[in-house]
């Protein structure tokens, strides 16, 4: 029997961009991601997430969704532009009263609100001024954040500040596949400073404002192997493990980014400045709890990318996802036990994990999901082992509650343990959903 206990958090997660709809609704203002699905070419399917899942006209029926799976929390973010459709300064009451409804009915129904701030729907006028590679950015945060610690201050159970900074910094802005679609990776680098500078300014404000709950921040975290022993392919592993794992790990818990990274990317043309004294006390001050966001691991050879030389390969014989995602289970259990031996973390929350299937409606209306059953079921028995190895680990979230759009794949995958009809917007629960439902209600599976 894997066995959680009653303290331990189940819960689902979503992010607004990907379920809200309404993108120009109730006085919102516009979005990086609105823009970018916006312009051709961007999304494989040439969706957009103008309607998406119609969440913010249907939360009170995803919420009775959300009670019915039983969960204890529900992860969300709030839309930037909704609140402030310029960025900074003028409040949108609508779409703050959007969120004021939601957190209330999530309370009433007894289901913890998680809140995470940025889930990269950045206002672009903010974008437009020089977006998260600017300090007015940092400084426009600071104000989102600190507004909103103000209002729902213990009515939230955990803040997270970022979610995934890597993507957002580099997806976003040297690979350019995710908004604002940028392709400068000395620009990725100032971002990701930015995004911690942010998170870590974010976090003194919360400590000063004096509310009692846990803060942290989700990291896109994995195991990375060398594809050979050979030492070519060795390096870029390391590389690559500097550039998403320890870029980030190392300011949040060490107040400094790792040295090898640095001395790299100076060699390759890409200095970054160093935090200040003060900028490393705030980060090392930063965390009551690290999510961790995971889906596979990689594996990595040596490459010709002229910032990393380093390049992602496919395991001969790996089992494999629709996003080309190794399925490797015990990745979950390693990447807990090492970031929790090397960093030492009050506590860990799996804010992410899930699984992407093309999934089928049959015609007697049910959705038979066995795959992504196993899927979840094969990464908790591995979480449940780092926390019997003693990895603080206090709650675990499915990505998610349901299907929504994928960023640039659209609707051409389905994450959800509800199936949602997008003809009609009708959602219906998969099978992995009462599975889901039976492992929260017994807090653990055979
Ligand atoms: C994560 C994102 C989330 C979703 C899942 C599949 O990287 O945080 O929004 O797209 O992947």
């Amino acid at each position: 029997m894997v066995e959680f206990g009653p303290e331990f958090l189940f819960g689902v997660a979503t992010a607004s961009y990907q379920i809200e709809g309404a993108w120009n609704e109730d006085g919102k203002g516009e979005s990086i991601w609105d823009r970018f699905s916006h312009t051709p070419g961007k999304i494989v399917d040439d969706s957009t997430g103008d309607i998406a899942c119609d969440h913010y006209h249907r939360y009170e029926e995803d919420i009775k969704l959300l009670k019915r799976l039983g969960v204890d929390a529900y992860r969300f973010s709030i839309s930037w532009p909704r609140i402030f459709p310029e960025g900074r300064g003028r409040v949108n009451e609508k779409g703050l009263d959007f969120y004021r409804r939601l957190i209330e009915s999530l309370r009433e129904n007894a289901i913890r609100p998680v809140v995470t701030l940025y889930h990269w729907d950045l206002p672009q006028t903010l974008e437009e001024r020089g977006g998260w590679g600017s300090e007015e950015t940092v400084e426009a945060f600071k104000e989102y954040a600190h507004f909103l610690f103000r209002i729902f201050r213990e009515e939230v159970e955990l803040w997270i500040t970022h979610n995934e900074p890597w993507v957002t910094a580099f997806l976003g802005h040297s690979e350019g596949r995710m908004a604002p679609g940028k392709q400068d990776f000395a620009l990725a680098l100032r971002v990701s400073k930015n995004l911690l500078l942010s998170h870590a300014h974010a976090v003194s404000i919360f400590r000063e404002e004096g509310i009692r709950k846990p803060i942290g921040i989700a990291l896109n975290l994995a195991p990375i192997y060398p594809k050979t022993e050979n030492d070519a392919d060795r390096q870029a592993a390391l590389r690559f493990d500097g550039c998403l794992n320890r870029w980030f790990l190392d300011p949040l818990f060490r107040g400094e980014f790792p040295e090898d990274m640095v001395m790299w990317y100076r060699r390759k043309g890409f200095p970054i400045p160093p935090f200040s004294d003060s900028e490393s006390r705030l980060l090392t001050k930063s965390l009551d709890f690290l999510g961790i966001n995971y889906c596979t691991r990689y594996v990595l050879e040596h490459g010709e990318d002229p910032a990393l030389e380093a390049r992602v390969a496919r395991v001969p014989g790996g089992e494999y996802s629709s996003m080309d995602w190794e399925v490797y289970p015990s990745g979950m259990s390693e990447i807990v036990c090492r970031v929790s031996v090397d960093y030492s973390p009050r506590a860990i929350y799996i804010t992410e994990n899930g699984y992407p299937y093309p999934d089928i409606l049959l015609p007697n209306g049910s959705v038979v999901d066995e795959e992504r059953i196993a899927y979840l079921a094969r990464h908790l028995a591995s979480l449940h082992k780092a926390m019997v190895l003693g990895c603080p680990v206090k709650g675990y979230f499915v990505w998610s509650i349901m299907d929504n759009f994928e960023w640039s794949y659209g609707f051409s995958k389905r994450f959800g343990l509800v199936y949602v009809d997008y003809e009609t917007l009708q959602r219906i629960p998969k099978q992995s959903f009462f599975w889901y439902q039976n492992v929260i209600r017994r807090r653990g599976f055979e």
